[in-house]
C-alpha cells in the first residue's frame, strides 16, 4: 500500500508567501536568454509548470547586477538571464505575472558565479573573478567539474579587496530590490555548490585572516552583509530564502559544520541577519546528516534554526544528479519524500530534474499517475550542464 502523498497537497505560507502545496521547482541553470533578456519562451517554460500545480518556482540562476557576477562556468555560448536593465525586466515581469496568473509563486535565484567563473570569460571579461583568497578551491579533491575547465581555473588570482567585496554586496541589493519591483513573490539566494557565497563561508576556499574570514562564524559576515543589505531594500514582509550546500563542486565531501552544534552556529548568523527559509542542498534527501542519528540535513537545519526547510535531491527520481549520469533513473521514490516529511523535516520539497523531463509531474503525483523517468541519454554529451540546457529547448 503505497504511503499517502496528500499532506503534500497542503498549503504553506512565510511571510507575505502563500504557496498552495509543498512542490517547489528547484533552481536550474538554463541557456536562453540572450543578452541576458529572459524572453517569451522562458515565460512559456515556467507558466507550463505553474499551470501544472508546482505550488513555488525558484527560476534558474540570475546573475546579479556585477561585472564579475557571470561568464563561462565550464559551459561554452552561455545566455544567462540577468536581474537588471530595463529589457531584463520587462521580461521578469511578463513571467511573473504568467506565473501568477496560474496560481503559482515564484522567486528569482539570485547567483554570482565567483570562482566558477573561468577569468576572462563572460560579458566583461576584463573582470576579475571575485575570489575571496584568490584560489578556485582544493584542487586534489573528488569534484564534479572536468579536468579541462579545472585547468582554467586552477591558477590562483588576487584576493577580492574590501572596494569589491563592498560592490558586490550592493549588487545583490540592486537586484533584490528590482525583483521586489517587478513583483516576484521573495529572494531566494544561490549560496551553495562552491559559488561565491558559499565559498566565504568554506574554509576550502576562504582562508583570509580579517574581518571576512577567520573562524566558521567569521567566515559568515558577508553572507551576513548580503542578506542584510537585501532586507533593507526588500522590506519585511517579503521571505528571503537561502540556498546552502555542503558539498561543493569543487569538493564533493567538503563540509560547511562537522556537527549538528557548528552547523547552528554557521546558520544563526544568517537568521539573524534576515533568512527565512533555509534550501538545503543535498543530492540525497533522505541520507542523515551527522553520524549517529538518522536525521537529515533539512531537518537539522529546521533544528538548529526554527526555521522552515526545503528538501532537494533525488525527489520523484532513484538516483542523484550526478550518478544518473551515467545511467538512467525511473522514477517515483515518493514514499521516500513522504517518511521524512512525516518526521516532520522539511515544509517544501525541491523538485529539478523530475520536473525539468516532465513539467505535468505534481499533477500525476496528485492524481496517482506515474511521471516520465529520466532519461540518461540527455546526459550523453560533453558536460552535464550542457547537455541538460541543450535538452530543455523544447519544453
Ligand atoms: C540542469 C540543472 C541545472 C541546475 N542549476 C542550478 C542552479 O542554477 N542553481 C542551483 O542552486 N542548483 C542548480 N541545480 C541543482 C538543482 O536545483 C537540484 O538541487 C538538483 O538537481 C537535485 O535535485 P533533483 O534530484 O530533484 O534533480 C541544477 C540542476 C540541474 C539538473
Amino acid at each position: 500500500m503505497p504511503i499517502s502523498v496528500e499532506p503534500l497537497f497542503s498549503p504553506f505560507t512565510v511571510k507575505s508567501l502563500i504557496v498552495s502545496n509543498r512542490f517547489m521547482m528547484g533552481p536550474m541553470t538554463r541557456s536562453f536568454s540572450p543578452e541576458g533578456i529572459p524572453g517569451p519562451d522562458v515565460a512559456a517554460y515556467y507558466e507550463r509548470r505553474a499551470q501544472a500545480d508546482v505550488g513555488l518556482i525558484i527560476t534558474e540562476g540570475v546573475g546579479v547586477d556585477h561585472p564579475a557576477a557571470l561568464g563561462s562556468s565550464g559551459i561554452d555560448e552561455v545566455e544567462i538571464p540577468v536581474l537588471y536593465g530595463v529589457e531584463a525586466l520587462q521580461g521578469w515581469r511578463a513571467i511573473v505575472d504568467k506565473v501568477h496568473a496560474a496560481g503559482s509563486r515564484i522567486m528569482p535565484q539570485l547567483w554570482h558565479q565567483g570562482v566558477m567563473r573561468i577569468p576572462g570569460t563572460g560579458r566583461h571579461p576584463d573582470a576579475a573573478s571575485s575570489r575571496p583568497s584568490g584560489i578556485w578551491g582544493t584542487l586534489d579533491r573528488r569534484s564534479s567539474m572536468p579536468s579541462d575547465y579545472v585547468a582554467k581555473v586552477a591558477e590562483p588570482t588576487q584576493p577580492m579587496s574590501e572596494g569589491e567585496i563592498a560592490d558586490i554586496i550592493d549588487a545583490f541589493a540592486r537586484s533584490a530590490a528590482n525583483a521586489a519591483k517587478v513583483g516576484f513573490d521573495g529572494i531566494a539566494l544561490h549560496g551553495g555548490h562552491g559559488y561565491l557565497l558559499d565559498t566565504f563561508l568554506w574554509a576550502g576556499t576562504n582562508r583570509r585572516t580579517d574581518s571576512w574570514g577567520g573562524d566558521h562564524v567569521g567566515r559568515t559576515r558577508f553572507v551576513v552583509e548580503i542578506v542584510k543589505a537585501i532586507r533593507r531594500e526588500i522590506g519585511s514582509d517579503l521571505p528571503i530564502m537561502y540556498r546552502y550546500s555542503q558539498w561543493k563542486q569543487q569538493d564533493f565531501d567538503a563540509l560547511l559544520a562537522t556537527t549538528p552544534g557548528e552547523l547552528g552556529e554557521v546558520l544563526q548568523p544568517l537568521c539573524d541577519a534576515g533568512v527565512d527559509i533555509f534550501d538545503v542542498s543535498t543530492r540525497h534527501l533522505s541520507k542523515p546528516a551527522f553520524a549517529g542519528s538518522g536525521k537529515t540535513l533539512a531537518g537539522w537545519t529546521k533544528h538548529v534554526t526554527g526555521l522552515p526547510t526545503v528538501a532537494v535531491g533525488g525527489a520523484g527520481l532513484r538516483k542523484d544528479i550526478y550518478d544518473s549520469h551515467r545511467s538512467g533513473s525511473e522514477a517515483d521514490n515518493l514514499d521516500k519524500v513522504m517518511t521524512v516529511f512525516n518526521r516532520g523535516e522539511f515544509d517544501l520539497i525541491a523538485v529539478a530534474r523530475a520536473l525539468m523531463t516532465d513539467p505535468q509531474f505534481v499533477l500525476k503525483v496528485r492524481n496517482g499517475q506515474e511521471s516520465k523517468p529520466f532519461n540518461p541519454e540527455i546526459l550523453a554529451s560533453k558536460t552535464l550542464y550542457w547537455a541538460l540546457f541543450r535538452h530543455q529547448s523544447g519544453r
